[in-house]
C-alpha cells in the first residue's frame, strides 16, 4: 500500500519511522510519502489560510494550495495506475466527518493508495471536498467526538490502525482476531507471569490448562466488560449497564 500525506507540519510524521510502521516500511509492505502543503503556496509567506467568508473567528485553509498539491498527487498516481486499478481514495480527517472505526480501518486497509489531507485552523474551504468528491473518491473521517488542533494526530492514528491490518505487518495474525473491536466487543483482561504479584493472583482458570474453560472465561469477561464500559456496542443504553 502507498500512503501520501499532505500537511503543513511534516515533522509529525517522523513517527512513521518507528516501531511496527517503520518495520513495515523497511520490509516494503507500506510506502509513505509526506508532502508539505506550503510548497504549493507561492506568495512570499507561503500563505495557506485566510479569513472566513461571511466573517467569524479563526482562519480557513485556502483552496488553491490544496488544489495544486492534490492535482500533483492524483496526476502522478494516474500515470502509474495499472489497468483496472481504482483511483486513490482521498481522506480528510475532520471532527465533522463520519466516525472512523475498526470497520473503516478494514475497508481502508484493502486500498492500494490512500491520500490523507491534514486540515488545520477552522478547516479547509468546502470547495476542495466538493471538487475532489466529484472527480473521484473522498471521505471525511472523524476519530471521535472531540476536537484536535489539526488532522495530523488523527492521521497518525488512522494510518497505524490501517497499516497493522495489511497482511504481514503484524507478526502473528492471530493477535488481530482476538483484540478489542474485532468481534464487536472489548477484549478480555490479559495476564502474564508471575502467578502472584503484590498479592494479586492470575485467575486460576488461566493456569489450569483447560482451553475450553479459558475460552469460555474470556468470552464472559469480554461480554461483562463491554456491558459495563461500552453498552452502546451491544445496542444497550448506557443507563442500563449497571443493572
Ligand atoms: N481534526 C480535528 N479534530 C479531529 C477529530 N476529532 N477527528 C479527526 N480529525 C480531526
Amino acid at each position: 500500500m502507498r500512503i501520501d500525506v499532505v500537511t503543513i507540519f511534516p515533522a509529525y510524521f517522523d513517527a512513521l519511522e518507528i516501531s511496527l510502521l517503520g518495520r513495515a516500511r523497511q520490509r516494503g509492505l507500506l510506502e509513505t510519502h509526506v508532502h508539505d502543503l506550503r510548497e504549493a503556496a507561492h506568495d512570499r509567506h507561503r500563505t495557506v489560510d485566510d479569513t472566513p467568508a461571511g466573517g467569524g473567528a479563526g482562519m480557513v485553509m485556502k483552496p488553491e494550495p490544496w488544489g495544486e498539491a492534490l492535482d500533483g498527487l492524483l496526476g502522478a498516481a494516474g500515470e502509474e495506475r495499472e489497468p483496472g486499478e481504482t483511483e486513490p481514495l482521498i481522506v480528510f480527517p475532520s471532527p465533522s466527518g463520519e466516525r472512523f472505526t475498526q470497520e473503516t480501518a478494514r475497508e481502508l486497509a484493502a486500498e492500494r493508495r490512500l491520500i490523507f489531507g491534514c486540515g488545520r485552523y477552522e478547516g479547509i474551504d468546502q470547495r476542495v471536498f466538493d471538487e475532489y468528491g466529484e472527480r473521484g473518491r473522498v471521505r471525511l473521517l472523524s476519530l471521535g467526538d472531540y476536537v484536535l488542533n489539526g488532522g495530523e494526530v488523527a492521521v497518525l492514528a488512522m494510518v497505524e490502525a490501517i497499516a497493522r491490518l495489511i497482511p504481514g505487518v503484524v507478526g502473528n495474525p492471530e493477535s488481530l482476531v482476538e483484540e478489542s473491536h474485532e468481534q464487536g466487543l472489548l477484549e478480555y483482561p490479559v495476564y502474564t507471569k508471575p502467578a502472584v504479584w503484590r498479592g494479586r493472583e492470575v485467575p486460576p482458570v488461566l493456569l489450569g490448562g483447560d482451553h475450553g474453560a479459558v475460552e469460555a472465561w474470556r468470552r464472559e469477561q469480554s461480554l461483562e466488560r463491554t456491558r459495563r464500559v461500552r453498552p452502546d456496542l451491544l445496542g444497550l443504553q448506557a443507563g442500563r449497564a449497571a443493572e
